[in-house]
């Protein structure tokens, strides 16, 4: 059964994507994220996940790419029967259009796909992961070979990610890794606004241009790597050897990783911060 020191987390609403016919649903302000180096699920991942629902975590974030959907999936359904959880509502589950299936015709297999291997009926949030897409269906491979690279068209794969929402497949829609540029363009032919743009984000790399045209869109900015991705080949230990970080821990009696979400979460360091959403691995 749930523990009775679950931590209550806060939610946001995406602003403009609610609708008199469409109610956006609210995102847990500290969200789970399954994207292990090397890739894919396990036993252990399966337990966090389980364990981080029994601490209070609602939001867990996963893509065909991290090859972690099914992972989650047999822990949602553990977590149901074993009580930690009254219903399948409770939790709000992120996955993501891989680049090899951003094309207009390979969308809606692609979450159809997520959904079985989630054993889900519906996702909260369909990203589109990367504003780039690949030639050969099925190439769930990363690091992929970037010969295999081609312009990703926004206008009919957006068009398709609409469809998904209206099919009820998924509560909302976003982007992640795009730019104020690339958004702007979405933006001008999209009927349905993307409700989050997942960008990295951290004290080190604070985004400032971007948050703000995030902000006067009403595009909620999910933040990935908030400490910095460290221990992977793409990551850094700025944030983790943060002189900074190290003494405001030190002051608190708290680790690095918890004062960065404080951090993060409030205006101390970083302006405009509280409006935003942080993954943590
Ligand atoms: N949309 C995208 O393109 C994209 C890209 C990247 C990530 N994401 C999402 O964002 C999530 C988080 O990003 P991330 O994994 O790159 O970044 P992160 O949270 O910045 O870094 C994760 C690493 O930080 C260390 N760590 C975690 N908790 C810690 C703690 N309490 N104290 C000390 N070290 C700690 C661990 O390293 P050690 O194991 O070495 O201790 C862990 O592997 C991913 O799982 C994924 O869901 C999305």
């Amino acid at each position: 059964m749930a523990s009775n020191n679950v931590i209550s987390i806060p939610e946001l609403v995406p602003r403009g994507t609610s609708t008199h016919d469409h109610v956006a649903p609210k995102i847990p302000c500290l969200g789970f994220g399954t994207a292990t180096y090397p890739l894919g699920g396990s036993d252990t991942m399966k337990e966090s996940i389980l364990h981080a629902i029994e601490l209070g975590y609602r939001h867990f974030d996963t893509a065909p790419m991290y090859q972690t959907e099914e992972c989650l999936g047999e822990a949602i359904a553990e977590a149901l029967s074993l009580g930690l959880i009254r219903s399948r509502h409770d939790l709000f589950i992120t996955s993501k259009l891989w680049s090899c299936d951003a094309h207009k015709d390979r969308v809606l297999p692609a979450i159809k796909n997520t959904l079985k291997k989630l054993r889900l009926e519906y996702i909260d949030l369909y990203l589109i992961h990367w504003p780039v897409a690949l030639k050969q269906p099925g190439n769930y491979d990363f690091p992929f070979d970037k010969n295999e690279l081609v312009a990703l068209d926004f206008s009919s794969v957006w068009e398709a990610m609409e469809e998904c929402q209206k099919l009820g497949l998924t509560k909302s829609i976003g982007v992640s890794n795009l730019s104020c540029k690339k958004l702007e363009n979405l933006l001008v032919g999209a009927k349905i606004p993307p409700a989050v743009n997942q960008v990295e984000m951290n004290p080190v790399w604070q985004q400032k241009k971007l948050r703000e045209f995030c902000e006067e869109k009403g595009i909620l900015i999910m933040a990935y790597s908030p400490l910095g991705a460290k221990g992977t080949p793409w990551g850094t230990d700025r944030v983790m050897e943060c002189e900074v970080l190290k003494e405001i821990a030190s002051a608190k009696g708290k680790s690095v990783a918890q004062t960065e979400q404080i951090e993060s979460q409030n205006t101390h360091n970083i302006d405009h911060m509280i409006d935003k959403v942080i993954m943590l691995s």
